[in-house]
């Protein structure tokens, strides 16, 4: 069965994703959030000519979230150039999981395929804010 994304969502990944910085991977990357009142925030990944100091799309989007006053996000929106879903890095998903329930919807979108999952299935047994909490 096809996996049709949120179109709005969509729309605003691809718009960041064209903004993408890459001069060095050529693989530009949007992401976009919904926040929990409703607002859309959008990332893209911004490289540097110190390779390492490169940052991902959904990272941006993260923290560009929480500068905007956001720390609870409902649904998220990864898209990049890969033939099939493209798969967040293991950082970025431990990021999204600070701010988003586990069982969220995650759409993650390539060229010829997108498949919704959740941080529950993309981040399995993960350390997350209640861990803290249980430490006292
Ligand atoms: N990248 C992202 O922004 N998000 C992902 O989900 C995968 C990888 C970026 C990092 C780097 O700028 C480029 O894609 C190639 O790894």
């Amino acid at each position: 069965m096809a996996e049709t994304p949120p179109q709005d969502l969509l729309h605003a990944a691809r718009e960041a994703q064209a903004k993408a910085y890459v001069p060095y991977s050529h693989f530009p990357v949007g992401a976009a959030l919904r926040l929990a009142d409703g607002r859309i925030v959008q990332g893209c990944n911004v490289e540097n000519a110190s390779y390492g100091l490169s940052m991902c799309a959904e990272r941006n989007a993260s923290f560009a979230a929480v500068t905007s006053g956001a720390t609870s996000f409902r649904e998220v929106l990864v898209v990049g150039e890969t033939a099939g879903p493209i798969a967040p890095c293991g950082a970025c998903r431990q990021v999204l999981l600070e701010f988003t329930d586990p069982a969220a919807p995650v759409w993650l979108v390539g060229r010829d395929g997108t498949l919704r999952t959740s941080l529950a299935e993309l981040l399995p047994h993960a350390f997350s804010p209640r861990d803290l909490d249980s430490g006292e």
